[in-house]
């Protein structure tokens, strides 16, 4: 009889925690705590010591590519990108020095477009978030921006937040 309902026991605990487990109603947390990254953080991650994490962020959100070494490590095709805020060079697919920034300021809305297409079908498919870029709630001097308000961006939304 005790057999029966240790048994009994074990298969609802069972049941239970595999119920939760994938129940997307849970917010699982993650195994690293997120960090805030001011752009001399970010640069120490640009690919150009091997056996270094890479780090590159997209619409403020830090992404580490470090699986992607191919694209990104030192003398790879897009190792200009990593270690900054590479938005605009993104949405506007180049490579130029000038477009090597956070600043999403005149893109058009193709641009925009292929911007939410790459972060979310390439960059948030496929790498990490490690953390967020200090500029989107901090000011130049490191005081609190209170005026932030994600959705006055740009190319920005709340919904990116997670
Ligand atoms: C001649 C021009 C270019 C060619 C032939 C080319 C080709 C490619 C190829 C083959 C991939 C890999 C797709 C995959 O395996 O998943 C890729 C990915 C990518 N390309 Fe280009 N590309 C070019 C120019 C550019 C430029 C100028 C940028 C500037 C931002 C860029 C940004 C990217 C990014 C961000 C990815 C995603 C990398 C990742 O998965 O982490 N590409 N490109």
């Amino acid at each position: 009889m005790n057999q029966k309902i240790t048994v009994y026991v074990y298969t609802f605990i069972t049941t239970i925690t595999i119920c939760f487990a994938n129940d997307p109603r849970v917010i699982k947390p993650s195994s690293k705590p997120v960090r805030l990254f001011t752009e001399e953080e970010l640069k120490r991650y640009d690919g150009s010591e091997d056996g270094q994490p890479i780090y590159m962020a997209i619409k403020g959100v830090v992404f580490d590519v470090t699986t992607g070494k191919e694209f990104y490590g030192k003398d790879a095709p897009y190792n200009a990108l990593v270690g900054k805020d590479s938005t605009r060079a993104v949405a506007k697919m180049s490579l130029d020095p000038a477009d090597l920034t956070h600043d999403t300021t005149g893109l058009n809305e193709q641009q925009l477009e292929s911007l939410e297409q790459v972060f979310t079908n390439t960059y948030k498919a496929k790498y990490p978030i490690v953390g967020y870029t200090s500029r989107r709630i901090l000011n130049e001097d490191g005081s609190p921006n209170k005026d932030f308000k994600p959705e006055d961006q740009q190319g920005f939304s709340v919904k990116d937040e997670f």
